[in-house]
């Protein structure tokens, strides 16, 4: 059992940030059913995502920008049902937030109340900077997302590693600054150098969670499917693949396919 586990009964974004004064590590994790949340949050995982990369992972779409809020609700309301320790935090997709503060706030709180989720997150920095005051002042908690922010990959036009320049790397500290200092509980921070992502959570007070931003941050995320390997055709460097359940349940369905065309399954202690 992890040494958080046994220490945390609940976590709480407050728990967050002493684990970073304390200088533990948080891990984090996506699941966006029940089944994989059980298994997400008795494993003492910190922190469950409820990420749009659902619109990828569970609807088969080539970007986040898809999911629609109902969707992103029904995935949330089902991964809270499973848990009993972790933080459930939920991604405002993309459209139910970026118009205007009021919107953004009318979104966050219907993820609150029809997924009875924890936190909300929001991709972007300075531009939704008001949005993020309204949700907060609402009691909401929020984690920010910057680098790369999947829902703008059409302006990046590539998935590759941002803030490798000056001009965006001075950007992205003087907007985690922003967000720590509007209130943000944690900013997760996306595919950018790991020298850039150090001196940023050097420099905050609040959690800095990295997918692909190196080890001198305060904890780590991964999409679950892609670390237990049930995705296989995507082989980004950060990526560390915990098991290859892809090669594993192709072999299960295919034997079960040979014991019932052979009539092998089911045998006389398997039936009534
Ligand atoms: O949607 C998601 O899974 C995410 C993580 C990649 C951080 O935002």
């Amino acid at each position: 059992m992890s040494v958080a586990k046994k220490e945390y009964k609940r976590i709480t974004t407050k728990t967050l940030v002493d684990m970073k004064k304390k200088g533990e590590k948080i891990s984090m994790l996506t699941a966006y059913d029940f089944t994989m949340a059980k298994i997400v949050d008795s494993a003492g995982i910190d922190v469950i995502l409820v990420g749009d990369s659902a619109s990828n992972v569970m609807a088969g779409h080539e970007t986040t920008l898809p999911i629609t809020l109902d969707q992103m609700i029904y995935h949330a309301a089902s991964v809270v049902r499973a848990i009993q320790r972790s933080l459930v935090v939920v991604d405002l997709p993309f459209g139910s937030y970026q118009s205007d503060p009021k919107e953004a706030l009318r979104s966050a709180i219907r993820i609150m109340k029809e997924s009875g989720a924890h936190a909300v997150k929001l991709e972007g920095g300075k531009e939704i900077k008001e949005s993020i005051k309204r949700i907060l002042n609402a009691g909401i908690p929020v984690m920010g997302h910057l680098g790369l922010t999947p829902q703008s990959i059409y302006k990046f036009g590539t998935y590759t590693v941002r803030a490798k320049e000056d001009e965006e790397a001075e950007k992205l500290k003087e907007d985690a600054l922003l967000l720590e200092k509007a209130g943000c509980f944690a900013v997760v921070l996306e595919k950018v150098p790991a020298k850039l992502a150090k001196e940023v959570a050097e420099s905050l007070t609040i959690p800095i969670i990295g997918i692909g931003a190196g080890n001198g941050v305060d904890g780590q995320v991964l999409v679950t499917h892609d670390m237990i390997g049930m995705t296989h055709e995507f082989h980004p460097r950060f990526l560390r693949r915990y098991l290859d359940l892809y090669s594993e349940m192709t072999g299960a369905f295919q034997r079960y396919s040979d014991d019932v065309k052979s009539g092998d399954f089911p045998n006389d202690s398997e039936q009534y």
